[in-house]
């Protein structure tokens, strides 16, 4: 991994990261084998703001995407209920062969994220094996979220945890993360996106990974321009999960239904 650093005043960019070397077992069970209640939280909020938008807005089932989706199934859960497919969308090798290995049967840490999202019957409805339309809709995609440029308009509802933050530490790559993940949304696409605030990186198993130090005002002057409607909280307290952040973000909303999806102009 290239051993520059913030402090070094040269950013260390995406490309310059060893992705494959993330080991997702350290990374859940550092986070997700038991659900903190930040994540109870986000989860909640999502779920709200997804099964409100879908009453109000029934129809057919939808393609969605959960970009940088890594070792974390709930962005995707929270889709399922309204999603025919669900791209699970990744960089690392070696979280593609995590993910991968969840569609058939995905593992029981994943149940107390369900059982929150339970909390709506639009969930509920699914039955009392979400495995199995898990399995059905899951398709799971090494790539990179810098190359959906081409796929704009490709989604009709779409998630990003932790990812345009957590993927260098560029302020240039954190918006143009943002921006690869809002234009790959239909026009007044329902989205939802978490991102940890002052964050200075993070280590799972032996590596370290660099993150970009961002504000909630940064979060929403990100996002705001791709928009038709946006919310954000701050969630938990600094230092929780690991040191050297300051706490969540959590952001929701619509994609622009006005937005245009075949030229740069937003
Ligand atoms: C901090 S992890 C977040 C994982 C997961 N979304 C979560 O909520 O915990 C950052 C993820 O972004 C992925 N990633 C990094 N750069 C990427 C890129 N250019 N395109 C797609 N995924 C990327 C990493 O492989 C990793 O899975």
């Amino acid at each position: 991994m290239d051993s520059r650093s913030p402090g070094d005043g040269i950013d260390q960019l995406n490309a310059d990261v060893a992705w494959d070397t993330f080991d997702p077992a350290a990374y859940i069970d550092h986070n997700y084998r038991h659900m903190l209640d930040e994540d109870q939280e986000i989860v909640s909020i999502v779920r709200r703001h997804f099964s409100d938008h879908f009453r109000r807005n029934p129809g057919r089932r939808i393609a969605g995407i959960d970009v940088g989706a890594g070792a974390n199934l709930y962005p995707a859960l929270s889709m399922l209920p309204w999603c025919e497919e669900i791209t699970l969308l990744d960089r690392s090798a070696a979280n593609v062969v995590y993910l991968k290995s969840q569609v058939a049967e995905y593992d029981a840490n994943w149940d107390q994220f369900w059982d929150v999202l339970c909390e709506d019957e639009s969930y509920t409805a699914l039955g009392d094996d979400p495995r199995v339309r898990f399995r059905q809709a899951a398709r799971v995609e090494q790539g990179d979220l810098f190359d959906l440029a081409g796929r704009r308009g490709r989604w009709s509802v779409g998630t990003m945890f932790f990812v345009a933050e957590s993927l260098s530490t560029s302020h240039e790559e954190f918006r143009r993360g943002v921006e690869s993940f809002m234009r790959a949304l239909v026009p007044g696409a329902p989205f939802a996106a978490a991102f940890m605030e002052h964050s200075r990186g993070y280590d799972v198993g032996d590596w370290h990974f660099p993150a970009c130090d961002i504000s909630e005002a940064d979060v929403r002057e990100c996002i705001e321009g791709y928009t038709g409607k946006l919310e954000t909280r701050h969630i938990g307290q600094p230092n929780v999960v690991r040191e050297g952040y300051s706490g969540m973000i959590v952001a929701w909303g619509l994609r622009d239904p006005d937005a245009c999806v075949t030229d740069s102009a937003g």
